[in-house]
Parts: C-alpha cells; structure tokens; sequence
C-alpha cells in the first residue's frame, strides 16, 4: 500500500510547510515540494490542498478495560480504536489498573487480550502498581524487559488502587534504577475520605459535593507528596489530569529545584467548569471525574501553561460511563459515582475549537502537546512527527469543516456527550495508521486487528 498525499500544510511541533508527503508500506518515504505522481505508480493520491497534514494524534492517559467503583467502563478495543481514530488519534495509552490481590503479570495479559486483534489503532499501557512486595517487583522487572517502560501509581482511591507510602517509595526506587517514568495520580487520600464522610453526614450527597470533597488543595498535596518522593529516588515522574494552577505550581516548582518531572493536563479541564457539575437535579454526574472539573477560573490559567509548555501534554482521561445505570449508582451519594468523562473521540476537536481557532494556543503548540510530547516522554519511537522515516501515522485535517458533538453520532459505547450540542470547527479528514487508511472522509474504514502492541524501552 503507497499513499501521496499532495499540497498539504505540513504542521509539526517546529516546521510549517506546504509539501507532497509519500508514504509506502508503514513508514514515510519521501516529503518534497512536489512529487510527480508518475514517479509512484501504484499510489493512491489524496488531495490535501488547504488542510492541515499533522502527525497521527496520541493519547497518553485512557482507560478501557476498567473494572472500577463496582462496575466495568463501557467501551471495548472495538470501539475505543475507531472512536479515537475518527478523533485523530492514532495511538493510544491505556493505564492497566489491578485491583491489590491480582498479580500484575496476568494483569497486563488481561488488560492486552482486550486490545490484541480488536483495536483498529495502535497501543500500549502504562503498568499500574497497587501493591508492592517481592513478587510484584520481580514481574515488573520482566514487564519493563518485554517492552513496557512506564508505570502508573495512584496516590487517591484509598482502599482500591491506592498505594501506601512504603509501596510508592519502593515503586519509585525500583522506577529509577529500571529507567522508568511513573505516572501519578496526585491526590490526598485521607484528605478525600474525611471530607467525603462529613458531607455525606451532613446529607450534601449531590454530584456538585464532588469537588468540594476534594478541593485543589487536596489536589497540590497529592504533588507535593509525588515531588517529595521523586526528589528522594531521584525518579522521573508524570503528573497525570492535573486540574488546577496550585497543583501545576507545586509540580513547577520541583521542576525547578531539579526534580525530573512532566505535567500532563485532560481536555475536560480545559473546557469544562464545575458548573456543569452543580446542576441541579443528578445531571451533574455526567461531570463527575477525579480530581474534579474545577472552577472557571482556573481555564485561562490552564490554556496559558499549555501554551507557555509548562503542561507538556493534553490527554483525555477517557473513562467512560453511561449515565443511565452507571452513574445512577451514585444518586444521593456522590462517593458513588463512577468517575470519568468519556472524551476520547473530542480531545482534537475540542482543542483546536478552543486552542487553536480562538488564538490560544498555535499549530505547533497543539501538535506537541497532543502528539509529539506523548512520544518522547513515553518512548515512542518513530509516532509524533512528520519525518521521513517515521511511521505513516497522518491526520489530514480539515479546518473548515464544522459540526456538533452528539452521543446520537459518537463512536464511543456511552450513552450520553459530555458535549452534547457543542459546535465544533475542524475534523479528522482522513487518518492513516502505519500507512493504512482507517478514516476517509470523516468515516472509518479501518480494520480491527490493525492496531499493533507499541513496544518500548526504557528512556529515563
Ligand atoms: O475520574 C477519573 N479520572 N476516572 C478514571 C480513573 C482515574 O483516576 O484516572
Ligand atoms: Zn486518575
Ligand atoms: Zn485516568
């Protein structure tokens, strides 16, 4: 399979520029002002004249397969892939998330066998470690060596994925010496539970109490306990959804006294007020996800450290619930709500719509902090650029296209938009994954089974 795509504006973290982009096999071939279709016979030949070539969009923080809060999220490899690729997104992250009594090698098999000849788009996982002990440490040893070079940790959700001081310490030692980033869920647990209990006794259980039970400073000690521990290993570690400025000030300043640390935010916090989540009756649960969409005021904040790379990545947290069955577990008791907004079909749009097109942040921003930044934090080789000699991983896009966000029309399994209605400018045209063309024309026509497992090596 060859492709040439003609006349595209060619958008990477650094360059800008109008160029013909050959792609044969899995990989970029040739970019040149100008190909001669006669010189590729054989090339199907897309026109890209006015639109935008970017490299394939990654999303390094979703959750698939997640047995959570009494209940399992909605989607599947199946539609998660497809619902990504008409997004942009052409690799993704999960985070593989055992409960403390599964061994964490049968856990990775488990969370792959969901991903393994169903996803349509490329994979791979950051390894969560809820408990530590000798086992668990000599199967991460074997899970780092067979390609997986991240971790995840959860400093929240007492009593479920949580790990205990002692645990995060060793978790990072051992990080440190494997070259390992660990990611980090940055929240004060015993903070949570307390105010959790004393809202719910005082009979304030409406989603709106969510964010109140934990506020942004529960969020910035969850940081500063991460920081504290990274200091001491001297471990390179991710901030995963951070929501709000105290929480990225406290990441920023460990940053600056040495610390080894990337700050990664999700688009719902970008777009997204607790406002949505304080509406009266039980639709706020639809908002309702850990640390909680926060105050408007902390939007401009968080645009302006995206723009300034002071958050290197916009991921999505996709966790997706429907509201009818799901989150109705959590009328009258917000505690429980399972938590998480489906977004991982919107990142894109959603980012250009109110990065790009209102000015706030430009091309190149965008593409580094959705795309390019994912790839070298988390060593993924060959994703991320247009070069020659990276993977054909392209998203054509169109932006003069507009449209309006519905669960009517979304690929993702949920039954309801967090978006519902939004107006949208600009699309995912056409979208290739390793040199395959699994979106045309705004519709998929990729393959479940093309996505491939993305092995890693250590790089920190
Ligand atoms: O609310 C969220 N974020 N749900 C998914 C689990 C997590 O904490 O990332
Ligand atoms: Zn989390
Ligand atoms: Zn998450």
């Amino acid at each position: 399979m060859a492709i040439l795509i003609k006349n595209g504006r060619v958008i990477t973290a650094t360059d800008d520029y109008t160029a013909d982009v050959y792609c044969e096999g899995e990989t970029v071939r040739r970019i040149e002002a100008e190909i001669d279709p006669a010189s590729v016979p054989g090339a199907e030949v897309i026109d890209a004249s006015g639109k935008y070539v970017f490299p394939g969009f990654i999303d390094p923080h979703v959750h698939v397969y997640l047995p959570f809060m009494g209940t399992y999220a909605k989607d599947d490899y199946g539609s998660v892939s497809k619902a990504a690729l008409l997004g942009g997104t052409t690799s993704l992250i999960e985070m593989v998330c055992p409960s403390r009594t599964e061994e964490p090698a049968e856990a990775l098999e488990l969370w792959r066998g969901k991903a393994d000849g169903l996803s349509a788009c490329d994979y791979t996982f950051h390894m969560g470690v809820t408990r530590y002990d000798d086992a668990v440490e000599s199967q991460l040893r074997e899970i780092v060596a067979g390609g997986i070079a991240s971790f995840k940790v959860f400093l929240a959700y007492k009593g479920a994925f949580g790990v205990t001081d002692p645990e995060l310490y060793h978790t990072l030692r051992l990080a440190r010496e494997l070259g390992v980033i660990v990611t980090a869920h940055c929240e004060n647990e015993t903070l949570i539970d307390e105010r959790q209990r004393e809202l719910l006794a005082a009979g304030n259980g409406d989603p709106g109490f969510h964010e109140i039970s934990r506020p942004t400073l529960v969020e910035a000690e969850g940081v500063n306990h991460l920081m504290t521990f990274a200091e001491m290993t001297s471990a390179h570690v991710y901030v995963v959804h951070t929501s709000c400025q105290l929480a990225v000030d406290a990441a920023r300043r460990a940053i600056d006294r040495g610390v080894r640390a990337w700050v990664e935010t999700v688009i719902p916090y970008l777009v997204l007020d607790n406002s949505y989540a304080e509406q009266p009756g039980f639709e706020g649960a639809k908002y309702v996800m850990s640390p909680p969409v926060r105050d408007s005021s902390q939007q401009p904040f968080l645009w302006n450290a995206v723009r300034d790379r002071l958050i290197s990545t916009v991921a999505t947290d996709h966790a997706p619930f429907d509201f009818e069955g799901q989150k109705e577990m959590g009328r009258g008791d917000f505690t429980r709500i399972p938590n998480g907004i489906p977004s991982v079909q919107n990142r894109i749009e959603l980012l250009y719509t109110h990065g790009v097109a209102t000015g706030r942040i430009d091309l190149h921003t965008f593409v580094d902090c959705a795309s390019t930044q994912a790839a070298r934090i988390f060593g993924l080789e060959g994703k991320g650029t247009v070069a020659v000699g990276a993977d054909a991983d392209l998203c054509i896009w169109n932006p003069d296209h507009t449209g309006v966000i519905s669960a009517k029309t979304h690929a993702m399994a949920t039954d309801y938009s967090a978006f519902e209605g939004w107006e949208i400018t600009g699309r995912a045209d056409t979208v290739t994954v390793r040199g395959e063309v699994v979106v045309r024309g705004g519709e998929f026509v990729g393959a479940h089974g093309h996505g491939k497992l993305l092995k890693r090596v250590p790089t920190h």
